[in-house]
């Protein structure tokens, strides 16, 4: 298995790491099987993704995979960071080795919790917007 240059820059140098100063919405995604967890945390206004950080409890590549799409959403629309999905951040990094897919499979989620907890947060159902979501440990537990 190899890591793509773009990888081990990402790993090595991560972009938006840790808990923003100010943030109004959070999510996080895990994966059952490798047990790493990818937190996310936005501030948005005026449905703009105004900040955003990441705390990443996993392997390079899913730590080069929330550099990535943190990156990738950072100024945009809510709407934009709703579109993103795991093989947009894959193809960012230049691919992943098959067996760490999963990985950028987690960036994808965790924003997608992040905005859905970020329209809870004022009271606003947000399935009808984010689709169902799954932490991928079969529950909505956010503390781990
Ligand atoms: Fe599980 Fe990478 S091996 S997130």
């Amino acid at each position: 298995m190899e890591y793509s240059e773009k990888v081990l820059e990402h790993f090595r140098n991560p972009r938006n790491s840790g808990q923003p100063e100010k943030f109004n919405a959070m999510g996080m995604a895990g994966n059952a099987k490798c047990g790493d967890v990818m937190k996310i945390f936005l501030e948005i206004e005026d449905d703009k993704i105004a900040d955003v950080g990441f705390k990443t409890f996993g392997c390079a590549a899913a730590v080069a995979a929330s550099s990535m799409a943190t990156e990738l959403i950072k100024g945009r629309t809510i709407e934009d960071a709703l579109a993103l999905t795991n093989d947009d951040v894959a193809n960012a990094l230049d691919g992943l080795p098959w067996e760490k897919m999963h990985c950028s499979v987690l960036a994808e989620q965790a924003i997608k919790q992040s905005v859905a907890d970020y329209y809870k947060r004022q009271g606003i159902d947000p399935t009808p917007i984010v689709g169902v979501l799954d932490d991928g440990f079969g529950h909505m537990d956010e503390n781990y």
